[in-house]
């Protein structure tokens, strides 16, 4: 761990946010190279979930959040961590989190803690005027069921995705960014017929683990935990954990729910003529029926399968799959982010070998600005006139390509490149270096 987050620090991947003023516990900002990786793995989430499937729609709702929302769901009352504070070190910890150092007969009894952050909303600090910051993405998306059925027209099974921030006050933050204060959610509301929903969260399981091999976690680095009863969420028939084996230890990934019909259950209006199957609070307040209409005219609430992923665990997994030390033939070693190509901050770096040539340094501006135009992500044009310096700092960034511009390109309309993984170099002809790198990147 120590050495993934030096490295995210020393190439502007992570920095701890509000650095200058000591920090903020919990809270991490993502620099140049960072906000690449993460905005890469989020479109590779996005493509996989709304672009190949035809019966999933996107979703971009807001953060701030009526408390009715989360009055209804159930969170109000039960997302909340077990709190004891240590009398002699005055330090507060969840419950099952005291470190060693403090005696069981210094801890007070545990209080429940809510986890959700409120703001006031408009210019009167009374109290009563709160917003919730959201403790899920996927709240919204069961109150904007009926909005997207409206505007779609789908039938069941459909789902509805969204990526965004959410924020917990957690009361131990730690582990880097495994455990934060905000993050960023990338969730799957998949509505379905009750009766189809075991066999259909079954196949979620599955399709999660391929996508998450796809973006370089081997199977093998993944577990499966059935989530015992008592661990439920409030909401969950059945939950399960992809577990993956963190720099830290093993812990979750991704969480794949049954939520059944609670959620669109507890936010419906009318809930006596919908036969809801879960145990819902009376909602006096929603103006929406949350259903959906059989052919033989019975409403039903459907059942709802979550797929849930934290962004930055994920990238978190990522880069820690990626990382790898290798000793090289001159007794050297290097260091180099093997990220699969799609996800790469940077997709290749055209270098000029003479730093003060100006053809040379015209020619690869030249060579960046055509390959920027293929739309595969960042091209840089990098002048250091050290070329050796340039292939170490890319292989750490994970950079998949370096081309390099030198004297025989200035005559015979080539280029070398160097493959990170291999470091092995050939020459390619101008014309067919698009082509090289769509490759690359796409396969
Ligand atoms: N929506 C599931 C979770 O936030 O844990």
């Amino acid at each position: 761990m120590d050495e993934l987050v030096a490295l995210c620090k020393r190439r502007g991947l992570i920095y701890q946010s509000s650095d200058i003023y000591g920090g903020l516990q919990g809270v991490y900002d993502f620099g140049p190279l960072g906000v690449e990786l993460k905005n890469n793995i989020k479109k590779a989430w996005w493509e996989s979930m709304v672009y190949e499937n035809d019966d999933i729609e996107g979703l971009d709702s807001a953060i701030l959040t009526n408390p009715l929302v989360l009055k209804y769901s159930g969170h109000e009352e039960t997302f909340s961590d077990p709190l004891v504070d240590c009398k002699s070190c005055g330090l507060r910890f969840r419950a099952d989190q005291v470190p060693d150092k403090c005696k069981q007969e210094d801890l007070t009894e545990p209080r429940q803690f809510n986890l959700m952050f409120k703001t006031n909303v408009g210019p009167i600090e009374d109290g009563d005027s709160f917003a919730y910051l959201r403790p899920e993405t996927a709240q919204q998306i069961f109150t904007n069921f009926k909005n997207v059925i409206d505007s779609t027209s789908k039938s069941l099974p459909f789902g509805i995705a969204q990526i965004g921030k959410a924020f917990r006050n957690e009361i131990t933050p730690r582990n880097f960014i495994f455990r934060v204060r905000e993050f960023e959610q990338m969730e799957l509301e998949y509505f379905v017929k009750p009766g189809t929903d075991e066999d259909i969260h079954n196949s979620w399981v599955q399709k999660r683990i391929d996508w998450w091999v796809e973006q370089g976690v081997p199977m093998e680095s993944i577990e499966l935990y059935e989530v015992p009863g008592e661990e439920l969420a409030h909401y969950s028939k059945r939950t399960i954990d992809l577990m993956y084996k963190f720099p830290h230890g093993v812990e979750e990934l991704e969480g794949i729910a049954n939520r059944t019909d609670f959620d669109l259950g507890s936010h419906s209006k009318k809930q006596d003529d919908l036969n809801i199957k879960s145990s819902v609070s009376r909602n006096k307040d929603s103006n929406s029926k949350l259903a959906v209409q059989e052919e033989s005219g019975e409403w039903i609430v459907p059942y709802v399968i979550e797929p849930s992923a934290g962004v930055e665990r994920g990238f978190l997994a990522i880069i820690n799959e990626a990382y790898n030390v290798e000793s090289l033939n001159d007794g050297k070693s290097r260091v180099v982010l093997k990220l699969k190509p799609h996800l790469a901050p940077i997709k290749a770096a055209v270098i000029p070998l003479k730093k003060n040539n100006e053809e040379m340094v015209n020619l690869s501006k030249l060579v960046k600005e055509n390959l920027q135009k293929l739309g595969l992500g960042r091209i840089i044009f990098e002048n250091t006139g050290n070329i050796g310096k340039s292939y170490r700092k890319h292989d750490e960034i994970g950079t998949p390509l370096c081309i390099t511009i030198d004297f025989e390109s200035l005559d015979d309309k080539t280029v070398t490149v160097r493959d990170r993984d291999s470091m092995k170099q050939s020459r390619v002809e101008f014309d067919k270096l698009s082509d090289f790198l769509i490759n690359i990147i796409k396969n």
